[in-house]
């Protein structure tokens, strides 16, 4: 059935903001955002109630060995492996009500309206919520996506613990054993598409009054843990001339980062996020300093070249102090399939909604998938591009839009491919 069937497909727009409401207050901040680290108590309250509501429908609900959970709605033909829609429920620290749960829950809906409207697809539908995205509580991030398709080896990503040092294993065992009727799912088991639902996180639709972005790819990125190591000393008794001081030697080390990632035309997006002197105390030279670096770039060669000089500035910028560099993540570009990207552009002019063709400047799972299957995301617009942001804000409007072109186009996929 392509999206020009009957309005039994509508999706509903209160429902669907009401469940981004319900949802928010798992792990609702006193600002109005979101703290929902993957698999924190919250975010298993929140994985055991998308699994009821399966159960509810008779849908299977499977967890792999990495936490992802899968919600699969049957198809004629059992043989077939499922279209796949989706995204993450975890948040950042200081995140918003929308950053991840909205593909979620634009899935769950597109499910919902096809199950009600007792449309038989050949493949079985599912809805996923990939585990650790964000990466705040487990390191690194994105790894949910990345382990299923084998970007990333198990084995190694298993062994990662919080700063409590509980483990991925560990806290995989709680959700499982909070969804005590969910079934095992093999990592790496074939999908015959992915679709994405994100909000935006820029401006660029807003400003526009687009309705629906049509997602070109996804830029590169290279991220760092940097070590500064040198000696705790007395703050009063220690001369400066004999100081092994990390966090003196550690601004020297961002400002020579910043000189080799500055770009006059202000593509690079270079971050330094975390910066943590220790011990921290006030009369004490820091013996120690972890801070990290994110950068970004769509063209390849940029993200390659600016990465490999890393390690030799953080070592060449150290004056007294020495330096460990670990390179935590890599990603090079991606680029969509056109003809998921066609599909959701049918399924857009269909419905009469404004679209616009633009490349993410945020990571998500689709970068993953892209590798694994037919790919392809929708962005949906949010409140000034405000995001990793408590202000974070989509309109219901928006939100029922992206959600009506997923179903849509999880239809279309099915009769496509
Ligand atoms: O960092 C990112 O781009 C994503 O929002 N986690
Ligand atoms: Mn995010
Ligand atoms: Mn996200």
């Amino acid at each position: 059935m392509g999206c020009d069937q009957n309005d039994l497909l509508r999706v509903d727009p209160d429902r669907l903001w009401q469940r981004h409401m319900d949802m928010a207050k798992l792990g609702a901040t006193e600002r109005g955002g979101v703290n929902r680290a993957a698999l924190t108590i919250p975010d298993v309250e929140l994985h055991w109630l998308l699994a009821s509501w399966a159960r509810k429908r008779n849908f299977a609900v499977e967890i792999d060995d990495y936490g992802n959970q899968f919600m699969r709605r049957a198809g004629s033909d059992p043989h077939c492996p499922a279209l796949v829609s989706g995204s993450h429920s975890d948040t950042q620290p200081t995140g918003g009500r929308f950053d991840g749960i909205s593909g979620v829950l634009a899935a769950v809906e597109a499910m919902e309206v096809i199950d009600d409207a007792e449309v038989c697809t050949r493949h079985p539908i599912e809805v996923v919520i990939w585990n650790n995205e964000e990466g705040t509580r487990f390191r690194p991030s994105d790894m949910g996506s990345a382990v299923y398709v084998g970007d990333t080896p198990i084995e190694r990503m298993l062994a990662a613990t919080d700063s409590e040092g509980v483990s991925i294993e560990t806290a995989v065992d709680s959700l499982r054993a909070r969804i005590d009727w969910a079934k095992v799912r093999q990592l790496g088991t074939p999908i015959a598409a992915y679709l994405e639902l994100h909000i935006e996180q820029g401006p660029i639709l807003e400003s526009e009054n687009i309705d629906i972005g049509i997602v070109t790819g996804i830029q590169g990125t290279r991220k760092f843990e940097i070590h500064v190591i040198g000696e705790e000393a007395h703050a009063g008794t220690t001369p400066e001339r004999n100081r092994q001081d990390a966090f003196m030697d550690a601004v020297a080390i961002v400002n020579a980062l910043r000189e080799i990632f500055y770009d006059p035309e202000d593509i690079v997006r270079f971050t330094v996020g975390r910066f943590e002197v220790s011990p921290g105390s006030l009369a004490v030279v820091p013996g120690r300093v972890l801070f990290t670096i994110d950068f970004r770039h769509p063209d390849n060669d940029v993200v390659q070249a600016l990465g490999d000089q890393v390690a030799e500035v953080c070592k060449k910028a150290a004056i007294r102090c020495t330096t460990e560099v670990m390179e935590t993540r890599s990603a090079l570009s991606t680029s969509f399939e056109c003809k998921v990207q066609q599909v959701i552009e049918k399924c857009a002019k269909q419905r009469a909604y404004s679209f616009k063709y633009l490349p993410s400047g945020a990571g998500h799972d689709a970068r993953y998938m892209n590798s694994f299957c037919p790919s392809g995301m929708i962005f949906v617009p949010c409140y000034k591009g405000i995001s990793h942001n408590e202000k974070e804000y989509a309109s219901p409007e928006s939100l029922a839009k992206g959600a009506q072109v997923v179903a849509d186009s999880l239809l279309m996929l099915d009769e496509m491919i």
